[in-house]
């Protein structure tokens, strides 16, 4: 079939398009043919030294996804005590998972030992296992966008506890549980934008020639310890200073 779009259109069009997904999930299972699509999109990324280092462990029982949520509202919990002022406010309104609003859940875990001894890449970089494993995921997340299907992430966890729940061995890290499933929609901002929590930087912001600027690492550690300041104005100022 031609596509009537300009080239890259489509995929640039998915890529704005996805979004992190808490509230907006139906419900509704998620068909096995498009989940074998967007796991077989996950399976197609690079991975160093082809190492394949990820598995995906699909988790439909209610009972596990119900432990799970407890564990990950009691970590929320833990962040929110080590909030104050306008931060604790802000957060107290924001939605942090949709384990049970969606009826399956994608935990992507590495195994470091995969393609070892000799991964070919890893020598000097033992992260760069990590980084294959980012990569199925954000493959994972654009392919289900591209299918009309949303993914929430959520990382409040804690490892060892995800471990013992799916019965994962200690070397395998479980870097991520990804709730999936079709949604009312995707919403245009993101929720963290819409609450006033943080804002994307401009893109200018983040992008330097030739060298790494000694303003933007100062301008990096102002923002890191405005933020844990309790003061919005402060943290306004801050974000402000960095768009110039
Ligand atoms: C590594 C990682 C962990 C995340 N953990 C959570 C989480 O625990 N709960 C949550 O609601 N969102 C989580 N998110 C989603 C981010 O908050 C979201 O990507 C960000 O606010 C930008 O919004 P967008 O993805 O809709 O563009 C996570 C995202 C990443 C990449």
């Amino acid at each position: 079939m031609v596509s009537r779009l300009p080239p890259g259109e489509a995929f640039y069009d998915v890529l704005h398009r996805r979004r992190d997904v808490r509230a907006e999930f139906t419900g509704e299972p998620v068909d096995d043919a498009v989940l074998h699509r967007i796991l077989g999109a996950a399976h197609a990324a690079p991975s160093v030294g082809m190492s394949q280092p990820w598995d995906f462990v699909l988790v439909r029982d209610l009972a596990t996804r119900q432990r799970f949520r407890d564990h990950v509202l009691a970590e929320r919990a833990v962040f929110a005590d080590e909030l104050t002022g306008e931060r604790a406010e802000t957060f107290s309104r924001i939605k942090v998972e949709g384990i049970l609003e969606s009826t399956l859940s994608v935990v992507v875990a590495y195994d470091p030992e995969r393609g070892s001894p000799a991964v070919l890449g890893r020598h000097a970089i033992a992260d760069a296992g990590l980084y294959s494993v980012c990569l199925a995921i954000q493959n994972l997340w654009l392919a289900a966008t591209a299918e009309g299907l949303g993914v929430g992430w959520v990382s409040f966890y804690r490892e060892p506890f995800l471990r013992d729940l799916l019965g994962m061995p200690d070397r395998v890290r479980p870097v991520a549980w990804l709730c999936l499933g079709p949604v009312t929609r995707l919403a245009e901002v993101p929720d963290l934008e819409r609450h006033g929590w943080r804002d994307r930087l401009p893109l200018e912001a983040v992008v330097h020639a030739e060298r790494y600027p000694e303003e933007a690492d100062a301008a990096t550690r102002r923002i890191a310890s405005a933020e844990r300041s309790t003061s919005a104005s402060v943290v306004d100022q801050f974000d402000t200073d960095t768009r110039r």
